[in-house]
């Protein structure tokens, strides 16, 4: 059975979770392996609206096991949230977490919004930067300990890192006692469950949060995420080998969205911008803020089938670009009259890039209603095949709605 990994290959955003969801439909697991409730996955299923953050986008489905793994950062509080709001709807996902991921606490919220007043990136102020810092820092608490009653006391009061008074202590330990409890029974080696899996041969789905370009390592650094959402974060992130990593396919929006600070190089015209945002919905999941909006940027797209050697694309909300005329696409950057064909690393020298475009002509006809590839319509397929040849990519699927049913599969790489 396959295991396929979901990536961003974008700045986020790209409609993961309907993919993941999509795909989910066959797989046994579903894996989340890095990040936390800074992402926000947006499935329409079963006559719902679910905007999950830290569960796995195989919560919908009834014969999935979900795990959280050991490379994510989690926030106890906003888990049993999410875990309850699915209930209230009758689901009753199967949720593994792992012992070694790293707990979220309010003084990493703290000192998210703290640091954001002098270093500007934009963050979702959801603790992600300093739980990682701690975690690196190896003064962080992991979920194994969390759920420890004994273990979670004898971790704040040997805290030499967070001022922790004996008052703060006293109200963490109150606070956290009933999302001990609760999570409890589902903290387990997940590396281990997935070596079962393994095993069994079950259809395993790891599902990336966040994009490419917002990678710790190969992102627009320092305007990042603090994890690798990158195919390179699996292995590390679920306690699985590089070889067990069968696809990888790369999510990538028919043209570019990014919130939070730093460069895009393709951002259109704000008057163009408000349509397509408008019509794609173009607001965080998570925090609400409008995206920037760009047309499709195949720099930063080649970028990130370097880092990741996608087997396919999947395109998703390739309707909203219906009435965009003329469409274009990044083929290359100008910097101060060189011609750039790959991503450059500064964030000082990708600031001063201008786009390069191939123009395309643009289609008018709803694409929402389409069951078929071969039902649309010329100028969508040649904007399809200009991607393959830039990038030497096949697409094989598209989205072009946010049901499940919206979705054409193209080729039998899936
Ligand atoms: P953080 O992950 O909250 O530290 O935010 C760092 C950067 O990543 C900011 O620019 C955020 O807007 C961006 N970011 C984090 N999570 C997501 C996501 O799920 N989608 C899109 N951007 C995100």
């Amino acid at each position: 059975m396959p295991s396929y990994a979901i990536i961003g290959a974008q700045w986020g955003d790209e409609g993961k979770g309907k993919i993941t969801d999509y795909l989910a439909e066959k797989a046994d697991v579903v894996v989340r392996f890095q990040g936390g409730d800074n992402a926000g996955h947006t499935i329409y299923a079963n006559g719902h609206k679910f905007a999950l953050h830290l569960l796995p986008s195989g919560s919908i489905r009834p014969h999935t096991l979900n795990i959280l793994g050991n490379g994510m950062v989690i926030n106890p509080v906003s888990l049993s949230l999410e875990i309850k709001t699915l209930k209230g709807v009758g689901l009753t996902p199967t949720i593994a977490i792992s012992n070694r991921a790293h707990v979220i606490l309010p003084h990493h919220i703290e000192k998210d919004k703290e640091n954001e007043k002098t270093q500007n990136i934009g963050t979702t102020l959801k603790g992600i930067g300093p739980a990682y810092m701690d975690k690196v820092g190896r003064t962080g608490l992991r979920m194994g300990a969390f759920v420890n009653e004994a273990l979670f006391e004898a971790y704040l009061r040997n805290d030499q890192t967070h001022d922790l008074t004996e008052e703060k202590i006293k109200a963490l330990l109150d606070t956290y006692a009933p999302f001990q409890k609760e999570l409890a029974p589902m903290v387990q080696d997940t590396s281990y469950l997935l070596s079962e899996a393994f095993k069994k041969d079950q259809f395993i789905l790891f599902e990336g949060a966040q994009g490419t370009l917002l990678d710790i390592d190969h992102g627009t650094y320092p305007y990042v995420t603090s994890s690798a959402t990158s195919a390179a974060g699996i292995p590390q992130g679920a306690g699985v080998s590089p070889k067990q990593i069968q696809k990888v396919l790369g999510v990538v929006k028919a043209y570019t969205t990014r919130v939070g600070e730093g460069t895009l190089v393709s951002e259109m015209n704000e008057e163009l911008a408000h349509q397509i945002r408008e019509k794609g919905n173009e607001y965080g999941t998570t925090t609400g803020r409008p995206r920037r909006i760009g047309y499709l940027d195949l720099v930063a797209l080649k970028h990130a089938h370097r880092v990741n050697q996608f087997d396919a694309l999947i395109l998703t909300l390739f309707d909203v670009l219906s009435g965009i005329h003329p469409l274009k696409l990044v083929i290359a950057y100008d910097y101060h009259g060189t011609r750039l064909d790959t991503f450059p690393a500064e964030p000082e020298i990708l600031a001063e890039c201008t786009p390069i475009f191939e123009t395309l002509e643009g289609f008018d006809e709803d694409l929402s209603t389409l069951s078929d590839y071969n039902q649309l319509p010329q100028a969508a397929k040649l904007y399809l095949k200009a991607i393959e040849k830039h990038t030497g990519i096949p697409v094989g699927m598209i989205s072009v709605g946010k049901h499940r049913e919206q979705t054409l599969r193209m080729t039998n790489i899936l």
